[in-house]
């Protein structure tokens, strides 16, 4: 009685000999239990709190690589997304517009107003922070570069005249050999830009009734929406900074 109430009093110490009374040693166990029990507890809210990092960083680690990664271009400023309807023509019962008709004075008119501004002056700044080392201007001081999707639209531009031979035969100031070089760049440099910019905007299929078929067709339909850079923005931010030099005459 009077040892149960010291109990109470003072935690005897459970020492590791054997010299200990069954009763001591029933609470010495039941002590080491609770002991056990504590750590085991906490060892698992450690767990929990590390495994819970570690998924916070995982989600986080994907956020990540889900953000692209954009070789430096002093053009990410003018970059901005819309939402632009297709022209299909013909294949979908619809006319040629500006760009797909037949050769023409304002056809070409046309395809130079798109892109004939896309090599620009940038200051020695900007110029240090590109991919690649490129040449300073005339001045000694601004460095010229272009912006891709004018070349690619110059080179899209190369083919389209390439397959009016006729129409365009006499304005080929390249002689034969360096000319189907150029043409072999064009269509292999437009194929690595359109794998780049992999637009995965859909392409529904409906049955169609063209001018040119007796009957209707289930086909794909090419006037539809996509997700845009904003061309005509690109285009100011270009021209703006334009040096002057006309790339179909590089
Ligand atoms: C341009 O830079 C890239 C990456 O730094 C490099 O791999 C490539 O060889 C460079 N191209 C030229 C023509 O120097």
């Amino acid at each position: 009685m009077h040892f149960k109430s010291d109990e109470s009093v003072y935690e005897p110490l459970c020492s590791e000999d054997n010299t200990q009374s069954d009763f001591m040693e029933l609470v010495c166990a039941h002590r080491r239990l609770r002991k056990i029990t504590y750590c085991l507890s906490a060892a698992l809210v450690v767990l929990l709190i590390s495994n819970l990092a570690f998924i916070t960083k995982l989600t986080g680690a994907k956020e990540c690589r889900a953000e692209p990664f954009l070789t430096f271009s002093p053009a990410q400023e003018a970059v901005e997304y819309e939402v632009v309807k297709f022209h299909s023509g013909p294949l979908n019962n619809e006319p040629d517009d500006i760009y797909s008709g037949p050769p023409s004075p304002v056809v070409d008119q046309a395809w130079r107003d798109l892109y004939e501004f896309g090599a620009i002056h940038v200051t020695p700044d900007i110029a240090s922070k590109l991919a690649n080392n490129t040449e300073k201007m005339y001045d000694g001081t601004e460095s010229i570069v272009g912006i891709d999707v004018f070349h690619q639209l110059h080179c899209l531009n190369m083919i389209r005249k390439a397959l009016s031979p006729d129409y365009y035969g006499k304005e080929i100031t390249e002689n034969k050999e360096v000319h189907a070089a150029h043409i072999n760049h064009c269509l292999n440099s437009v194929r690595q830009s359109l794998q780049c910019g992999a637009d995965i905007s859909t392409v529904p299929f409906n049955v169609q009734q063209l001018k040119f078929s007796s009957h209707p067709l289930l086909l794909p339909t090419f006037n539809v929406i996509h997700t845009c850079r904003n061309f005509r923005k690109l285009q100011e931010w270009t021209r703006y900074r334009w040096t002057g030099e006309l790339i179909d005459e590089e």
